[in-house]
């Protein structure tokens, strides 16, 4: 992997990955798919869907099998992009109670990790051959802001095209599951955030939102039934995958770079 000035190192959660910085080349990079040698897949879904079990499942598997995988989340994966994280998901009470996130906010506060996300890490690594397993992305932000919120979707398709220099994933499992099952399985969860307190009304838009994402483009976009044990969605995610690998398994091989 060449290195430049740019170069740095940052860790979240269980990762520690080392990414070549590049400069930014304009709207078109990353654009098109001849341009990259990995492959993108993202994990999206509602609270509690079992995105974060999943792609981190599917990351060590790929790994077992010899591959490079980047393992990342939005909003954050950079470490600018990460703080943005803490103010959209954790503001602190009191600047909740005064000056609560507008949902315009949010979206600005997402795409401002996202272009942050997408220019540092994300395309020098797909640039270079790695398999990016990405716990949500666009889709949320359409699901969420658009569908959730309110907000035009047509406006949210063309800014977050914008902020992502056009990049796309190659693949997205979408997690499905009745709301009521994945907020169950949240309150586990030591890590509550903001978007835990919106209502149930607001989570079911939301998991409307995305099964009707689902419906075009249906190649990218794979339904999981997420009521399943993690053992059976483990191994169906694995059959989706395995196909793409071997059509770049000479690209992607080990012989590019180990994290
Ligand atoms: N298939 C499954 N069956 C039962 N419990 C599960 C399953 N998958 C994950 N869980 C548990 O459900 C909880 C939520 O899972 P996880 O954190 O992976 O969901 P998530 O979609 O990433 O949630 P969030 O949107 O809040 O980040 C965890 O306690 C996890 O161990
Ligand atoms: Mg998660």
């Amino acid at each position: 992997m060449d290195r430049n000035p740019f170069s740095c190192e940052y860790q979240w959660g269980r990762l520690r990955c080392t990414v070549a910085h590049r400069k930014s080349q304009g709207p078109a990079a990353g654009s098109t798919r001849s341009r990259r040698k990995g492959l993108f897949v993202t994990f999206e879904g509602i609270e509690g869907s079992g995105k974060s079990t999943q792609a981190h499942a599917l990351a060590q598997y790929l790994r077992s099998q010899g591959f490079w995988v980047v393992e990342t989340r939005e909003p954050g994966g950079t470490p600018v992009a990460e703080q943005i994280r803490e103010v959209f998901l954790r503001p602190s009470r009191k600047l909740q109670a005064v000056d609560p996130l507008i949902p315009e906010c949010e979206v600005a506060l997402i795409l401002a990790a996202r272009s942050q996300h997408v220019a540092n890490l994300l395309l020098p690594a797909l640039q270079q051959g790695a398999i990016i397993v990405c716990d949500r992305f666009a889709d949320s932000t359409l699901a969420y802001q658009g569908f959730g919120r309110g907000l035009s979707l047509r406006e949210l398709r063309s800014l977050t095209r914008w902020a992502a220099q056009g990049l796309t994933p190659d693949l997205t499992f979408l997690f499905d599951l009745p709301v009521s099952q994945g907020l169950k399985r949240r309150l586990k969860s030591t890590d509550a955030n903001r978007l835990d307190h919106e209502t149930s009304a607001f989570h079911q838009r939301v998991r409307k939102g995305f099964l009707s994402l689902a419906k075009h483009p249906r190649r990218r976009i794979h339904t999981i039934n997420a009521s399943r044990s993690a053992q059976a969605i483990s191994r169906q995610l694995i059959t989706v995958v395995a196909p793409l690998l071997e059509e770049g398994l000479k690209t992607r091989r080990l012989a590019l770079k180990q994290v």
